[in-house]
């Protein structure tokens, strides 16, 4: 928490406007991390996210998948070229509003050696009623296991949650982003298996959330996008396909091979 940003804001910053359709551009980025410079992660990528749909991101492991992620976020800055967000150049609006329209489940949920409460409401800038809190607890299917604890919503979740099962973080990571209420919100999922109760609680929870968003979903079981409206298929840093998940199977390219190689490592 120490550690000075190597983002540098414009000293004149414009505020992300509140009403937002939540449109996406990636506009032929070039981006490497600045811990491996010279080293390419995204190649020339081009892509444009339809505001209010849902967009699945699938693609190898080390494919750049949760680095795009990143970079909506703006955590770091492109080397080349630009992503928008209706429009506006992230690095033309201030950090503070962009994080505020957009919200993000990341791949492995940090939580906070506080309460469940706390842990849901972290990071929204204004007053949060409890009210608003158990709604957002509710949509997140938290609420069944958070009132099993003795402690209900002053629980503590022990340093980075380790007092809760994987699928339970997932869900209180769902409900800290349903809280804000985003135009955007970004799902890397998880890579370590849920059991299939806690795999169909937080997809119903995040069937949910999605409703009226934009909506970006890092998928790595493919079988739980076949509702997506758009696929954008990765390899080594650049798209290969994109399209519905039908046409891509029908098309029998890159997104193929990786459900059947998926169906195959299932059996
Ligand atoms: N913080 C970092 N510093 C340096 N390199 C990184 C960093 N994070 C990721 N990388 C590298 O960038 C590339 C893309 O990583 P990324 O995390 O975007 O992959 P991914 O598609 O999300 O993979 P997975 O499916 O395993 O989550 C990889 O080669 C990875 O090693
Ligand atoms: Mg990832």
């Amino acid at each position: 928490m120490k550690e000075e940003s190597r983002l540098v804001e414009k000293t004149v910053t414009k505020e992300l406007p509140e009403s937002i359709r939540g449109e996406v551009v990636f506009d032929n980025v070039q981006f490497e991390y600045p811990s491996r410079p010279g080293e390419t992660t995204l190649k020339n990528l081009s892509f444009t996210i339809s505001p209010q749909k849902m967009t699945a991101v699938v693609g190898d492991s080390g494919a750049g998948k949760s680095t795009i992620i990143k970079l909506i976020m703006r955590m770091y800055d492109v080397k080349e070229g630009a992503v928008y967000i209706d429009g506006h150049d992230v690095r033309d609006v201030s950090l503070g509003s962009l994080h505020n329209r957009i919200s993000i489940v990341p791949q492995t949920p940090d939580l906070f050696n506080a309460s469940v409460k706390e842990n849901i409401a972290y990071g929204v800038d204004r007053e949060v009623s409890m009210d608003e809190i158990i709604a957002a607890a509710k949509l997140a299917n938290c609420y069944d296991f958070i009132m099993k604890f003795s402690n209900k919503f002053d629980t503590i979740v022990g340093n980075r949650g380790t007092q809760l099962s994987v699928g339970q973080k997932q869900r209180l990571a769902i409900a800290r982003a349903a809280i804000r209420k985003p135009q955007v919100l970004l799902l890397d999922e998880a890579t370590s298996a849920l059991d299939a109760e806690n795999e169909a609680l937080v997809s119903t929870a995040l069937e949910k959330l999605m409703i009226g968003r934009t909506t970006i979903v890092v998928a790595h079981r493919l079988c739980t996008i076949q509702n997506a409206d758009e696929v954008i298929c990765m390899k080594d840093g650049a798209v290969i396909e994109s399209g519905r998940y039908a046409e891509l199977i029908e098309k029998k390219g890159g997104f193929f091979k990786l459900v059947q190689k998926q169906m195959t490592a299932g059996e």
